[in-house]
């Protein structure tokens, strides 16, 4: 039955059910009257049953474009969770919180305490969501190296984390939702019904970055560069204390070093079709 659901029917870009094939379709339609409105009962059982999608991975792997574009399809919300970690390492920036690599711990934890750090996610006009900090768009501020060299010390701290995950639990409490980050299947949403664990090798992870910072003007960090901070992110990711990046047991591998966007985006819209209907 699904697989004949399958074949004739597909999800349009508004999670609408089209019919795949008209003549084959209208044909089954006639010779099978009882058949055809049960298939379309089950899609549309599929289609309102909310789940909750958990996409997890090492930097630089994707993860927000194919999470992004998940959440579009399928008209669910869509939380970038690097954002937050980043918007609050852009705030101790601006507010020399950070020299070097120390932090001040101390009054970093107060602003935050006094609700000085406030993210939030605002809609485009074209369709996307921009991060910003309190209130102002700062989206191309915290994807710059100043920001990248330093969010990981950002997001080691204890008390970071437990604010922003409690704002995350927050945003993904009614389900129907992707969010993509670090930690998000094994500490944000432990029972999310989809989990995602994406990685690729850190010599294409670190193309794509790079590919990235050349596409918005930024002409002097050089490849090795990048290359160094994505395998120090790694470094710093997954050996600290807090919430170190590991792979849940029940999330599945997604190696996606060769592997175009589109094949991507099927392969993650296929394994959400799965569990939807399971
Ligand atoms: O996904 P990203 O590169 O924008 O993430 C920025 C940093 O924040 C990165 O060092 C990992 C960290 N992070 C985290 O620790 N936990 C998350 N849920 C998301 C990101």
């Amino acid at each position: 039955m699904r697989a004949v659901m399958r074949r004739f029917t597909c999800f349009n870009e508004q999670n609408r059910l089209c019919i795949r094939n008209t003549q084959i379709y209208l044909a089954l339609r006639l010779s099978c009257s009882i058949f055809v409105p049960q298939i379309i009962n089950i899609n549309q059982k599929t289609m309102t049953k909310k789940i909750t999608i958990a996409i997890d991975g090492h930097s630089s792997t994707g993860k927000s474009t194919m999470a992004k574009a998940l959440a579009r399809r399928i008209g669910y919300a869509y939380v970038d969770t690097g954002a937050m970690y980043r918007a609050v390492t852009l705030y101790a920036l601006r507010n020399k919180l950070i020299k070097g690599e120390k932090v001040d711990e101390k009054a970093l934890r107060e602003h935050l305490k006094r609700g000085e750090i406030a993210i939030t996610f605002r809609p485009t006009k074209e369709g996307k969501s921009v991060t910003c900090l309190n209130g102002k768009n700062v989206e191309r501020y915290i994807r710059s190296m100043r920001v990248s060299n330093v969010v990981s010390i950002i997001a080691a701290i204890g008390f970071v984390r437990k604010e922003m995950v409690k704002q995350q639990q927050a945003m993904g409490k009614d389900k129907g939702v992707v969010m993509d980050g670090r930690d998000i299947g094994t500490v944000v949403f432990p029972d999310a019904e989809m989990k995602v664990f994406a990685t690729a090798s850190a010599e294409v992870r670190a193309q794509r970055r790079f590919d990235e910072l050349r596409a918005k003007g930024d002409t002097t960090t050089t490849f090795e560069e990048v290359l160094e901070n994505v395998n120090e992110r790694d470094r710093i990711d997954s050996t600290r204390k807090e919430s170190p990046l590991r792979q849940a047991d029940d999330a599945v591998v997604l190696d996606n070093s060769h592997m175009s966007i589109e094949d991507q985006n099927e392969w993650l819209y296929q394994l959400y079709l799965s569990r939807v209907r399971s």
